[in-house]
């Protein structure tokens, strides 16, 4: 699991360094793709229940599982790119929101507390605490800043299978069953939406976008319980790229 986490965050870190205006969605696709098969993975997305690309990139309004397309980036905009590899028999999945040239500030902002909900959610992270426990600490953080949590996906098991339980719910009050134990692999990835938190999917059965057209952004890591805590397998590396200001000091 740290070997393959570590090739996604690379792979990752190869598609931030390509985005900036002009840049189309199938061009973030081919980087993903070819670093993956370089690395002697294979992307995890690609055929998943007939998934079409190698990674998902969700821009704007699109909550999660945007598939890429022609379309160009614009200023302005954001995306998240979400990638996920299968390489030695297991797989690892981690996202990241990027802002494409200048950003408004409300989305600078809802990027900025998205990332910190999943670092809140990942301080909480060890032995004994409950499943259900993520989904309050996220919850209180995005609603702090006027935001609300997508519902309808969830943080996942993941290993040798790419989504297995437990199931992480990032909202509050939410009935999540377990207790955290050490030795486990999940993931965490809230969606945070600037407007309501209510989703619909598109024709095409993947790209989920908000109801109210406002945006939404998203973060997510795998990590590991140990012993005493947590290790963020798919965490920055101190090559990964400088494109969050807030990690500037
Ligand atoms: N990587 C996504 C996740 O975080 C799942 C994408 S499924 C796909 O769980 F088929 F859309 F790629
Ligand atoms: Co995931």
């Amino acid at each position: 699991m740290r070997e393959t986490c570590h090739i996604a965050r690379e792979v990752l870190d190869e598609a931030a360094r390509i985005i900036q205006p002009g840049v189309t969605t199938d061009e973030i696709d081919r980087v993903v793709h070819e670093a993956t098969i370089a690395a002697g993975g294979y992307p995890s997305p690609l055929n998943y229940n007939f998934f079409p690309k190698s990674c998902c990139t969700s821009v704007n309004e699109v909550i999660c599982h945007g598939i890429p397309d022609a379309r160009k980036l614009e200023d302005g905009d954001i995306v998240n790119v979400d990638v996920s590899v299968y390489y030695k028999g297991v797989h690892a999945d981690l996202n990241e929101t990027y802002f494409v040239g200048n950003v408004d500030e409300e989305s600078c902002q809802l990027v900025k507390c998205t990332y910190e909900c999943l670092e809140k959610a990942i301080s909480i992270v060890k032995p004994g605490v409950r499943f259900r426990e993520i989904g309050e600490v996220i919850s209180r953080h995005a609603s702090m800043s006027g935001f609300s949590v997508a519902r309808s996906y969830c943080g996942h098991g993941i290993g040798e299978l790419f989504h297995c339980a437990p199931n992480i719910p990032h909202y509050a009050r939410n009935k999540a069953v377990g207790v955290i134990k050490a030795g486990q692999t999940f993931t965490i990835e809230p969606m945070i939406n600037a407007g309501v938190w209510r989703d619909r999917m598109w024709l095409d059965g993947w790209t989920v976008v908000t109801t109210d057209g406002k945006r939404s952004a998203q973060f997510e890591h795998t990590l590991l319980v140990t012993d005493t805590g947590v290790e963020v397998l798919t965490g920055r590396l101190q090559t990964s790229p400088n494109v969050f200001p807030w990690l500037n000091s």
